[in-house]
């Protein structure tokens, strides 16, 4: 069945009608329309791909230039799920104009459909601005990847009731500043299903448990593409990293013993023409 692209609005009404949202990530044309095929809602262009992608050890270094050379290729292959890129880290930290600036950006020279950001009560109005320019945001709460250090880490958040409490602020600072949607982040799952229920607008977990209004994956975890850990908030659909490591394993052990290329990989030509190729080349060297 043809389907048209997902539009913010039905997103925003998944909520009211109980249905769950679907969103994993994708950093490059193949990825975005596997993900399209699989008929995902959204396909988010973290900046996760600071790891998964390009090995750094976290998301801060990743540039608004890497976010926009990533996004153009997803969206080329996204003709059904609406596409979010992420902001990285310092494009939206420093004033609000420049947060508009390059959420701007991120939607005419990436084209993705809307924005994510990181952060709750303290980007709410940053949030709010770039919202009353036209461009649609998600929110990000609980663990929020960018700036691990200071919440001690990769680790799970809102374990106490006040670290809880202020959670729940920032969903709802992030509510009134206008956004579409919210990722909330490994916080325990009372705490997911609480933050669900208070606010009107829907929130998609990652380590958030299974009372939220929808989830999302890193790709590359999902599938076993990523080399280094698997969080304990991914469940594992495939591991092909070992089938990839296997075939190109398989192509050397070929190109070694000369069993690739086989005729049915190579062009052919005429004998005559090769007859007449060598004979010319014979002359030549006579000549010589
Ligand atoms: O960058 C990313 O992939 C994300 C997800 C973890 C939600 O922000």
């Amino acid at each position: 069945m043809k389907r048209s692209k997902i539009t913010i609005r039905e997103i925003r009404d998944a909520k009211t009608e109980s249905r769950k949202l679907v969103m994993v990530t994708a950093y490059d044309y193949a990825f975005g329309l596997m993900a399209d095929e699989a008929g995902v809602d959204m396909a988010l262009v973290g900046d996760s791909l600071g790891m998964v992608v390009m090995g750094l050890e976290n998301t801060v270094a990743v540039t608004m230039d890497d976010m926009i050379h990533h996004i153009r290729a997803v969206v080329q292959g996204c003709r059904n799920a609406l596409v979010v890129g992420d902001m990285p880290f310092m494009s939206y930290n420093i004033s609000i104009e420049q947060a508009v600036e390059n959420a701007g950006r991120l939607i005419k020279e990436g084209g993705c459909d809307a924005v994510k950001l990181e952060g709750g009560v303290d980007f709410a109005d940053t949030a709010a601005r770039i919202v009353r320019a036209g461009i649609p945001v998600r929110g990000h709460i609980g663990l929020t990847p960018q700036t691990a250090t200071s919440l001690g880490g990769f680790k799970m958040q809102g374990k106490d009731a006040e670290a809880a409490r202020a959670i729940i602020d920032d969903a709802r600072a992030l509510e009134a500043a206008g956004v579409f949607s919210m990722v909330i982040e490994a916080v325990p799952a009372p705490l997911g299903k609480l933050v669900a229920e208070t606010v009107s607008v829907p929130v998609i977990g990652i380590g958030a448990g299974p009372d939220v209004d929808g989830q999302v994956l890193v790709t590359h975890d999902m599938v076993g593409l990523f080399d280094r850990f698997v969080p304990k908030f991914v469940k594992q659909y495939a591991k092909i990293r070992p089938t990839i490591i296997e075939a190109i394993k398989a192509y050397g052990d070929d190109v070694k013993t000369g069993a690739f290329p086989a005729a049915e990989h190579s062009f052919s030509m005429p004998e005559e023409t090769v007859a007449v190729l060598k004979k010319n080349l014979g002359d030549e060297n006579e000549a010589e």
